[in-house]
């Protein structure tokens, strides 16, 4: 070979090079609120897509605060000014479709469900909270549980009682603990947390078909019954702690774990905090049963990731999409994030006895929709019923917070 031919070989092979890299190295930025404590089950997803796709670099961008109340707050100014992530999470359910989706912001994702086979994966369930008029649009990573009252046993024992399985039994357990010396016997945390504990007394005290009739219109919040909600809810609150406004879900459950305070009301993500990032062992450092009176009821919400229109990196996007719907995904995902898979084929192997035990919940009780966490109702309602939570924590107004609940829930167009 001479000198020239050389020469000319080695920048074609450069030239070639180069083009390779340049097709290889793409960018995906996926938005979400799981950052610090919340992280780790996101992170080692991120992990599994790179190693599938290690040329793209992925942007993990994160906005902290449990529920997405900043994160949400965040996605709105950027897809209003066109600045959509690549894909972003959304709670299955309203949050989704009566946000981004009737305003056609949101791509349908049929064609992915076809070519990756997902609609006999996923419960149909779940398939019917991300659907709107026969389009799919969300990938579901995960099924939570919102009605779970967490303990640790040794406390329980050292005080003396029994997790109380009904509102009523709550109460009276409540007073034996104040009595005991625990002024706090129920530990919350900021706003939404309350809205958590509102919810599951209202599933107790209407059961699961009042609970639906609520978000189908059919049942008024000024119902006596639904008033008697407030009423209960109120006589929970008194054994809950005064600082609640200033602590995060963390360190909610963080207060169980020291001993200060008997039970916290939180969706299983705290199963995921507790053995993920604290590493205690589920049945020993800490226990569950279901948030009392609702024992036969799952209220379900599920986290999914959708492709916004527009996205500036739509291809690496569906890689995302299909490694966070895949078997790998889910089961790499949800174990260390205290959910279980929103697959109907995850490996039970995976999971920790609270999750097996979650998963049997879910395929064995009565499912209805979280409305805090999106999937029964719109965020209008849910974002409104902040301020009506804040109002009847202060003045502990049944019927003032009943009617003013159903003239939000009209507002937003509930049941319509
Ligand atoms: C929920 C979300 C969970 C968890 C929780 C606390 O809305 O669905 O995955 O992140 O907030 O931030």
């Amino acid at each position: 070979m001479n000198k020239r031919t050389k020469t000319a070989l080695v920048s074609i092979t450069a030239a070639a090079l180069m083009a390779g890299a340049a097709q290889a190295a793409g960018k995906l930025e996926i938005f979400s609120w799981w950052s610090g404590d919340e992280g780790p089950a996101l992170n080692a997803l991120v992990k599994l897509y790179e190693t599938k796709y290690p040329a793209v670099a992925v942007d993990n961008a994160t906005v902290t605060g449990g529920a997405g109340t900043n994160a949400k707050a965040v996605l709105k100014t950027r897809m209003l000014g066109g600045d959509a992530p690549d894909s972003f999470q959304a709670h299955a359910g309203q949050e989704l479709t009566g946000t981004w989706v009737v305003a056609d912001r949101m791509e349908d994702l049929s064609s992915l469900y076809k070519s990756e086979g997902w609609a006999a994966k996923f419960p149909k369930a779940v398939i019917d909270l991300i659907s709107y008029k026969g389009g799919i649009y969300s990938v579901p990573v995960d099924v939570h549980r919102s009605n779970v009252m967490w303990y640790v046993p040794a406390t329980l024992k050292k005080m003396g009682v029994t997790p109380p399985t009904s509102w009523a039994n709550f109460i009276t357990t409540c007073a034996t603990l104040k009595a005991k010396g625990m002024a706090t016997p129920l530990v919350m945390g900021e706003n939404w947390t309350q809205q958590m504990i509102w919810e599951s007394v209202a599933v107790g005290v209407l059961g699961p078909k009042g609970w639906n009739d609520l978000w189908a219109g059919k049942l008024k919040f000024t119902d006596p019954r639904v008033v008697g909600t407030f009423t209960t809810y109120g006589k929970v609150l008194d054994c809950a702690n005064k600082d609640a406004s200033g602590l995060s879900w963390q360190q909610a459950t963080d207060r169980v774990l020291s001993g200060q305070a008997a039970f916290n009301i939180m969706g299983d993500w705290a199963a995921g905090y507790m053995t993920t990032t604290k590493k205690l062992k589920p049945g020993t450092g800490f226990a569950w049963s279901a948030s009392p009176s609702t024992n036969g009821t799952f209220i379900m919400l599920a986290d999914s990731f959708g492709l916004p229109k527009g996205a500036k990196d739509r291809a690496e996007a569906i890689n995302w999409l299909k490694v966070l719907g895949s078997k790998d995904g889910q089961d790499t995902f949800n174990p260390l994030k205290g959910s279980i898979a929103a697959r109907i084929d995850s490996d039970p192997t995976k999971y920790n006895v609270y999750s097996q035990s979650a998963g049997k919940d879910f395929r064995s009780k009565v499912i209805v929709g979280s409305m805090v966490h999106g999937a029964a109702a719109n965020e209008a309602f849910t974002s409104g019923f902040g301020s009506i939570n804040d109002a009847f924590v202060s003045n502990r107004d049944a019927k003032a917070a009943a009617a003013a609940s159903q003239e939000l829930a009209t507002k937003s167009k509930i049941g319509m």
